[in-house]
């Protein structure tokens, strides 16, 4: 199992030394969750606080938009080379042409779906895929509790994954910890985000190790 810490959770008055230390501690990517007030009913970070973070990660970025306008914010975050851009299914009329842009600028794309959208709705867009994220919580907060049926809908999108694009990783998002990360492992799920979990843990190192399943 990957693991992509959520630094929502982090102290955002010490952001740079948590990022070096969750790198430190072998966190495999640097999960950011970019909300707009629209989307969700939380407001979080831009590209001049992300510049501080991609300065002090030696990890790959993890981008996750939650923002009405994707293009716009694509073309924001695009010049600080995160290794993913995540848009919400949700959000985009033209989800093809979208990821299509974020692979010409050199990112990986990945399509997020919120905890009630079925993974059949993105099956002709596996193949443009490097990876799919699957929401346990809603959208806008961390803390919140894991929503279980993400477990059936993750081994529906493995069977999905397998005939289409088995490069294309499923990663989970929201409520996860050291006791449900089995049943995401046994479900097919490659990368685990954990904001509250690891953040609250007394030893971060611990914390990653215990998700690497
Ligand atoms: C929620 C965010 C998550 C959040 C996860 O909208 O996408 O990344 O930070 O936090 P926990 O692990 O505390 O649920
Ligand atoms: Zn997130």
């Amino acid at each position: 199992m990957l693991v992509a810490p959520s630094i929502l959770s982090a102290d955002f008055g010490h952001l740079a030394r948590d990022v070096e230390a969750i790198c430190e501690a072998g966190c495999d990517l640097v999960h950011v969750d970019v909300m707009d007030g629209h989307f969700v009913p939380n407001l979080t970070i831009g590209p001049v606080v992300v510049e501080a973070v991609a300065k002090a990660a030696t990890r790959p970025l993890d981008i996750h938009l939650m923002v009405e306008n994707n293009t716009f914010f694509v073309d924001l975050f695009a010049p600080l080379k995160p290794g993913y851009i995540s848009f919400h299914i949700e959000e985009e009329k033209h989800p093809h042409r979208l990821i299509q842009k974020i692979r010409n600028l050199g990112i990986k794309p990945a399509i997020v779906l919120n905890p009630h959208t079925p993974p059949e709705c993105i099956e002709f867009l596996l193949e443009d895929l490097d990876m799919v994220l699957l929401m346990s919580v809603n959208p806008g907060f961390g803390g919140q509790k894991f929503i279980p049926s993400v477990i059936e809908k993750a081994a529906r999108l493995k069977e999905m994954i397998q005939k289409r694009n088995p490069k294309c990783l499923i990663e989970v998002d929201g409520g996860v910890n050291d006791k449900n990360v089995h049943k995401l492992k046994d479900a097919g799920v490659d990368v685990v985000v954990a904001g509250s979990y690891v953040f609250r843990h007394e030893s971060l190192s611990r914390a990653i190790e215990s998700l690497k399943v």
